[in-house]
């Protein structure tokens, strides 16, 4: 199935300008939304780095690069939505927020458009019940960083129709991405398994185990995972990790899925990994 002409990715953060990236890559005209200019322009530098990488290693044309740089527009207006085949979500973990948006997708968006969130563990069935078609409300969870990694997570909420899922599922591997589908129930499938696992890295860090370079490299050699755990979390942000694991805890109800408290207090530090140049390692 031919990909959709117009996409909106509503966010420009790491994993919105990510998946603009990808969809640009495939020749689709996007439209990458954000309330702030700041964050828009960094959406696009990043953009633009992730391109010269593959430029550089002769993966990509500058013509090509240069292509899909012009398919992205970065836009503060909404107005987007009215033209839009697939919205996908990717701002920050708050449901309040993204049932805001998710709300302003559903009044704006033609009525056949498909609303999707990159959510890493909010309930997508809470999202859908925001509008007035939760049968076209999916998860589409892209793995950082998008332009790499080949699994999408399609989660399918508690109304999402199989016309809905068949047809992301089919866009996903037109984006060269291999979907997998997962039910809606916290952190799904993939944060459902790793978020237990860095949790349980910072744990073994603060009862001294092992030193952080230590848990690294024993989970990096020992288990062939391409990043220890702790510096992926770093990678993924703390912030992040602890609001799977408070998620999970909420949602799951069982004491196993405790925030580790040095998670916590580092999350309160503002020391949230590389995004803030901080977190179990330092970052220029
Ligand atoms: N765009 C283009 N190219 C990129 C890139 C990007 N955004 N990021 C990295 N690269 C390229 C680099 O240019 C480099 O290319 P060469 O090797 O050809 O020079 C290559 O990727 C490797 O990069 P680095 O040398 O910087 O570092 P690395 O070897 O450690 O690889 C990595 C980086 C691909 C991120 C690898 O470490 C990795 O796969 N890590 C695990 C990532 C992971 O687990 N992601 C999932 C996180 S969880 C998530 O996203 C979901 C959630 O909800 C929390």
């Amino acid at each position: 199935m031919a990909l959709p002409s117009r996409v909106a990715v509503v966010g420009a953060g790491t994993m919105g300008n990510g998946i603009a990236q990808v969809f640009a890559a495939h020749g689709v005209s996007v439209s990458l939304v954000d309330i702030d200019q700041a964050l828009l322009d960094r959406g696009t530098a990043n953009i633009e780095t992730s391109l010269a990488r593959f430029v550089k290693k002769g993966q990509l044309s500058e013509a090509d690069a240069q292509a899909i740089r012009g398919r992205v527009s970065a836009t503060t207006d909404n107005g987007c939505f009215a033209e839009a085949e697939l919205i996908v979500e990717a701002v920050t973990e708050n449901v309040a927020v993204k049932k805001q948006i998710f709300q302003r997708a559903d009044q704006l968006a033609p009525a056949g458009c498909i609303l999707a969130s990159n959510t890493s563990s909010i309930s997508i069935t809470v999202l859908g019940a925001a509008t007035a078609r939760p049968d076209r409300v999916i998860g589409m969870h892209f793995m950082n960083p998008v332009p790499l990694m080949k699994l999408i997570e399609v989660i399918r909420a508690h109304a999402t129709s199989d016309e809905t899922t068949q047809k992301v599922m089919d866009w996903s591997r037109e984006l060269g991405k291999t979907p997998v589908e997962a039910n809606d129930y916290p952190g799904f499938v993939a944060n459902r398994i790793l978020g237990p696992m860095i949790n349980e890295a910072i744990f073994a860090l603060m009862e001294g185990v092992s030193t952080r370079e230590g848990i690294d490299e024993i989970m990096k050699l020992g288990m062939n995972h391409p990043m220890g755990p702790l510096t992926l979390a770093d990678f993924i942000g703390l912030d992040v990790c602890l609001n799977i694991m408070d998620v999970l805890k909420e949602g799951l109800g069982d004491d196993k899925y405790r925030a580790c408290p040095l998670l916590r207090r580092m999350v309160a530090a503002g020391h949230l990994g590389r995004k803030t140049g901080k977190g179990f390692y330092d970052y220029d």
